[in-house]
């Protein structure tokens, strides 16, 4: 009887105060570097305050006792880093996702688990906390992707009150499939799709097949302390993917691979990107959007503090001729650049495909554009590109306390097509004037 009270006591605190349980496990950027690459520093930014949001209250251990703790390896994985522990997984998910008390995953450190495409689906009967402390490597075998959705390695779908954490690792094992890159079949590493109240933080995440971590159809996601990694040569492994998304705060994350550090596309709303290090890779990137006709809708997008090292765009809006919809409200503030080749681009006539792309009437508009505090050097003489569509050109773009120069020394240009440009502040170099 005294148990069942208590019980009735603590249930309703813990849907009021999801992880209200879970000490929070190692703090910084700094106690995870980005191995592959030796060469990213920390970033150098503040850390980020610990408490949520969005209702994650601060954790503590009082209630320990009345967490359900779930093992992966009393669910039979090995951890050896060559069994197939996908199984041990899907099990112990169950168990976790069926607890009528909060739940823990818990993913031991010092091993490595071995697993093929897997879905850890929700709803769950109580919030969950996955801890990820060793690593989760990615089956050798292409073949082991021959299911109906080929393009997921691991799916978090439909979990509301989900966070994932632990300083553990995700392995996407993605040089087997670089090898053939034909972008159709590679897989995406972490898929969180149609989850609400997610928190992700202090993760790292490497050699994805693909992009290394999606947000498809989410609302009310923190992202923190991620360190993401995978060779400036590897294709389409873009670091943090965002789409149909609304309200995601990422912050503190170090982004270095072969395509964009974060990319968010359509259907995105009230992105905030903050204390971002990026490099090597594509830049930050919106879009592309508009691709065979589409319509696109972003809205309410935050850049702030941000370095970028060496990538090929710094911040960046795409779109495909012939679009439908709008990019707005887009503020990009206090970037250094360190010898970024396109440092501030819209280009909306982005082209990726084998075949040119021809003149098209439409566009997806691109309106109230922001740049402020945008300084460092640029790798190619054009430090500024404006090319934006003829039948819908870009409107209210305004530039404020700009500088930008060659990398080699010497002043940066700045190239416009259908754009109209206001100024304030200091802005080099000089902008379009029309
Ligand atoms: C993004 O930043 C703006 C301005 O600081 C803030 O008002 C908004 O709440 C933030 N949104 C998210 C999702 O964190
Ligand atoms: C401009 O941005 C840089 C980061 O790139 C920051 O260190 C600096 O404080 C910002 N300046 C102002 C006036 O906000």
């Amino acid at each position: 009887m005294g148990q069942q009270k208590l019980l009735i006591l603590i249930i309703p605190l813990l849907l009021l105060s999801p992880f209200l349980l879970h000490r929070c496990s190692g703090d910084s950027l700094g106690q995870v570097s980005s191995g592959d690459h030796g060469s990213h520093q920390s970033p150098p930014f503040h850390k980020m305050s610990r408490s949520g949001k969005f209702g994650y209250g601060p954790r503590r251990s009082l209630l320990a006792s009345s967490t359900n703790v779930v093992n992966v390896n009393d669910y039979g994985a090995k951890g050896d880093g060559s069994s197939d522990d996908t199984t041990a997984f899907t099990n112990a998910w169950k168990a976790a996702c069926s607890s009528s008390v909060a739940a823990t995953l818990f993913v031991p450190a010092s091993k490595t688990y071995l697993l093929k495409p897997i879905t850890f689906a929700g709803s769950c009967k109580s919030n969950i906390l996955v801890q990820i402390k060793g690593t989760i490597l990615a089956s050798p075998k292409v073949s082991d992707w021959s299911g109906t959705d080929r393009k997921r390695w691991i799916v978090f779908d439909g979990v509301k009150n989900l966070m994932v954490e632990g300083g553990g690792t995700f392995d996407g094992n993605g040089q087997i499939w670089w090898k053939n890159s034909c972008k159709v079949d590679e897989s995406q590493a972490v898929t969180f799709d149609s989850c609400s109240s997610l928190k992700v933080d202090n993760l790292k995440f490497k050699n994805s097949q693909m992009m290394h971590v999606s947000f498809e159809s989410c609302t009310n996601v923190e992202v923190s302390n991620l360190v993401i990694s995978a060779p400036g040569s590897s294709p389409n492994t873009d670091g943090i993917h965002v789409t149909g998304t609304t309200n995601i705060q990422i912050d503190n994350c170090v982004i270095g691979t072969g395509d964009d550090c974060i990319s968010i596309v359509s259907g995105s709303r009230f992105v905030n990107a903050t204390n971002i290090f990026c490099g090597p890779g594509h830049g930050i990137s919106i879009g592309s959007l508009g691709a065979n006709g589409a319509e696109a809708t972003v809205s309410d997008i935050l850049v702030d503090t941000a370095q970028l090292e060496g990538t090929t765009n710094g911040v960046r809006i795409k779109t495909w001729q012939g679009g439908k919809g709008y990019a707005k409200n887009i503020n990009f503030k206090n970037v250094f650049m360190k010898n970024v080749k396109n440092p501030i681009i819209i280009d909306q006539n982005y082209c990726d495909s084998s075949k040119t792309c021809s003149e098209q009437k439409s566009a997806v508009a691109i309106s109230e554009v922001k740049y402020k505090n945008i300084t460092g050097t640029s790798a190619t003489s054009v430090a500024m590109e404006f090319d934006c569509s003829k039948s819908v050109p870009c409107s209210g773009v305004v530039l404020q306390d700009i500088k930008l120069t060659l990398t080699s020394g010497g002043s940066a240009k700045t190239i416009c097509n259908n754009v109209k440009l206001t100024k304030a502040g200091t802005v080099v170099p000089s902008p379009c004037t029309s």
